[in-house]
């Protein structure tokens, strides 16, 4: 009788097993589709030495720019997790050569975006390739983000406000939801050097935004604009949402991925909580569709005719895997049937299709009617990433 009982609970055992192992392997096989789709494009990129970041509304690869860009790191940090995933040595040639091109503008002072940039290149490259010189590079970096600190308001200065668009908005200090990104920078950097001050900051940082970014349902504002001298908050706005009191897609991406992170390197559970708040808030909203890829703002009206925002899916995916190892809640099935919708035809290219990017229907930003419904290089990022991560490549 017992031999028997033994026997039925191995079978459902190895059964089960089998089951999780032909599902990955279905995770497996999209990570080698996006290295083949990757494939020409970066040979292209690297031979040129300019960064792909979305196509033109004709179809052309749209380089980014070589003065700055705040997306120029995505694509070479696309190419590490290829590099970790194939250890095919073209992807680190290629991606090595490509983040030199912008390694001058770790020293740049005058936007926040350092970290996007150096952390998801460099930092992928000092993970994955353990030299020196990324580690210094890395420095450099959160040492010019931390220039951007106020210790009055206890944030990072996203924008500065006297040039371009963000000029003519009034605004002082503008803080928005997308910096909570940035810590993940300035904690490995505390651990590389061991001095704190980086962590203090990314912690003071993430603070205050808990207190003045989130509404009670746990939807985060866009921008919110400090005084820098009292501190006080001046005004709660959006900058890329349909309304200053609208929930923009992406921006709740970025705090579930920011808090996540801030558990990461701090185990406090006010940040783990956050980041479960937001989650719940993404997934039960009326607005959040049934094949869980949010439209590209979930307040934007005639709701069902709006653009999708592929990039926020898969920043939200990549962000539940990482949570999911923290929380005693389940976000992995969320996080699998986001990847799998990703994956399919409505949202992924056809190999040797849109000149090598592996995601359609991202949206830049509609208030600037800029990069609507196109491929993104930070979608792609997150992708693999969370492909990378639920293989537990990562
Ligand atoms: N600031 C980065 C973004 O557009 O999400």
């Amino acid at each position: 009788m017992i031999k028997w009982v033994l026997l039925i609970v191995s079978i459902v055992l190895l059964s089960a097993c089998a089951d999780k192992k032909s599902k990955l392997e279905l995770f497996n096989q999209d990570l080698i589709l996006a290295s083949m789709q990757v494939d020409s494009i970066s040979s292209i990129a690297a031979e040129i030495k300019r960064i792909p970041r979305t196509l033109t509304p004709e179809g052309e690869v749209h380089w980014a720019n070589q003065n700055f860009d705040w997306t120029e790191g995505f694509f070479p940090g696309t190419l590490w997790y290829l590099y970790k995933f194939t250890k095919d040595e073209k992807w680190k040639k290629r991606a090595l050569i490509l983040q030199n091109t912008y390694k001058q503008h770790r020293f740049f002072t005058n936007n926040h975006d350092l970290g996007f940039v150096f952390n998801c290149s460099y930092g992928n490259a000092y993970k994955y390739n353990k030299d020196d010189s990324s580690k210094q590079v890395l420095i450099d970096a959160a040492n010019s983000l931390s220039t951007r600190f106020n210790a009055n308001v206890g944030c990072i200065q996203s924008w500065d406000v006297d040039a371009g668009w963000q000029a003519k908005r009034g605004w002082q200090f503008p803080v928005i939801i997308d910096n909570m990104m940035n810590l993940e920078l300035l904690f490995k950097v505390s651990e590389i050097t061991g001095d704190s001050k980086y962590k203090k900051i990314a912690i003071k940082h993430a603070n205050t935004t808990l207190e003045n970014h989130f509404r009670d349902d746990n939807s985060s504002f866009h921008v919110i604009d400090y005084n820098p001298d009292t501190g006080e908050v001046r005004s709660k706005q959006t900058a890329q949402g349909y309304a200053n009191n609208s929930a923009w897609a992406r921006g709740q991406a970025w705090g579930l991925y920011g808090y996540t992170i801030c558990y990461r390197f701090t185990n406090d559970p006010k940040y783990l909580q956050q980041a479960e708040f937001i989650a719940d808030f993404i997934f039960n909203d009326e607005n959040f569709p049934q094949d869980h890829i949010p439209y590209w703002d979930y307040d934007a009206p005639n709701i069902s005719n709006q653009p999708r925002d592929v990039s926020a899916a898969a920043i939200i995916a990549s962000a539940l895997i990482e949570l999911n190892e923290y929380t005693s809640k389940d976000y992995s099935e969320k996080a699998k049937g986001i990847l799998k919708e990703l994956s399919s035809d409505k949202y992924r290219a056809m190999l040797g299709h849109e000149n090598g990017f592996i995601l359609k229907h991202s949206v830049g930003s509609i208030p600037h009617n800029n990069e609507i419904d196109v491929p993104l290089n930070y979608a792609d990022y997150y992708y693999v990433e969370a492909l990378m991560r639920l293989l537990g490549l990562d």
